[in-house]
């Protein structure tokens, strides 16, 4: 709670949040989801010192300039960053997403790409029959390698012979400490102590270093019971079945694909945030939503999904109280039923969403027994 006094809270209380809103709606979504952070902060007796950073389409275009080396050292130095969306039209495709979103990854060596699944309220379920109960899980997507790691070219561009490739390379250590970070993850979350390692093993040779360090990893885990689904199967399980998953982790690209539909199951993909995370590092938190160009500026695009991941940040800083406090808001909002879709036709406006947020957690902090 707020003490009425102004107290500057001590070094440890203070965090430093590196921001980065970039392109279309992902400036607004972040000022949501920064104004969040510091209620969250008011709230709790903690305080963000914000670093802005101004990467992105409109910068490159100036400047040519994506993320400069000098600008990821800098982010190493705070304890966490929020990202808005990266990626414009007037830019060739994917261009400015590898520069910055995989540039922040590969630059910080975030290994871990965190991904909850949670279902708030059944009327944003797209699945017949289920609910908040059936679709609780949280995937780990591995962040680091796989296609993703940059390794491939051409070969006779441009002309009839022209050959391309894309090398999908595992290393023991990439394996195996995403591997344990999910045992880890899956023994905490102490939900079904269930993890479920997905891969395609059975049509790509490489993949059976996955299924022997999840072996060998998951043998120092006897509480936690091992589970294997293939990517094909277990996007089909999903649908299906979205309750038999706790916790699930899978490389790169399979780990991309399953949860944009993960996104979907739990209502769309402006629902949905993640963490990209090294433990103990600076690590960068954004939604999954793209910067969806045609919604820029018009105050309609939701902001929880930018709200969800500030407070995975502020989980990450070690300010779990908080970060509670973000969730429980954002449940109250669709249980509620103040805000019935989270669709750009919702017919609450971005700023109105975060004002919502917030308006709930004062309620909520007004009505708790008083924090110390
Ligand atoms: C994501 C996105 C990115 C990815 C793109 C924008 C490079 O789809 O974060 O899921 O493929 O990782
Ligand atoms: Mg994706």
């Amino acid at each position: 709670m707020t003490t009425g006094r102004d107290e500057v809270p001590p070094l440890a209380n203070r965090y430093r949040v590196a921001v980065l809103g970039g392109d279309g709606i992902g400036p607004e979504v972040t000022r949501e989801a920064r104004e969040t952070i510091e209620l969250a902060a008011e709230i709790f007796g903690f305080a963000v010192a914000w670093t802005d950073y101004p990467f992105g389409a409109e910068h490159y275009l100036k400047t040519k300039e994506a993320l400069p080396a000098s600008a990821l050292e800098e982010m190493k130095g705070h304890d966490a960053i929020l990202l808005g969306a990266i990626g414009d039209p007037r830019l060739p495709v994917g261009v400015l997403e590898r520069a910055i979103i995989s540039g922040i990854r590969f630059g910080l060596d975030l290994y871990v790409n965190l991904r909850p699944i949670r279902l708030f309220a059944e009327h944003l379920c797209p699945l017949k029959g289920k609910g908040p109960r059936d679709i609780d899980l949280i995937v780990v997507r591995e962040n680091t390698e796989d296609v993703y790691a940059g390794i491939g070219g051409f070969l006779k561009k441009g002309t009839a012979d022209e050959v391309a490739m894309q090398e999908m390379i595992f290393t023991r250590k990439g394996v195996e400490r995403v591997v344990r970070y999910s045992f880890d993850l899956c023994r905490r979350r102490a939900k079904d102590k269930k993890l479920t390692l997905v891969d395609k093993a059975n049509a790509v040779g490489a993949m059976d270093l996955w299924t022997r360090v999840f072996e060998e990893v998951g043998g120092e885990y006897p509480d936690v019971t091992r589970d294997h689904a293939y990517i094909d199967a277990a996007c089909m399980w999903l649908v299906k079945n979205p309750e038999s998953f706790d916790t699930v982790v899978v490389s790169n690209m399979f780990g991309d694909i399953f949860t944009d539909l993960g996104a979907a199951i739990q209502g769309g993909m402006g629902v949905a945030a993640s963490g990209n995370i090294h433990p103990g590092k600076a690590s960068m938190f954004e939604p999954i939503h793209g910067s969806a160009p045609k919604h820029a500026g018009r105050n309609v695009a939701s902001p929880i999904g930018a709200v969800l991941a500030g407070q995975m940040l502020l989980e990450h800083v070690g300010q779990p109280a908080a970060a509670a406090a973000i969730g429980a808001a954002v449940e109250d909002l669709f249980v509620s039923g103040r805000l019935r879709s989270i669709g750009t036709d919702s017919g609450v406006s971005t700023t109105q969403q975060g004002t919502l947020i917030r308006e709930a957690m004062r309620r909520m902090a007004a009505n708790a027994p008083a924090a110390s």
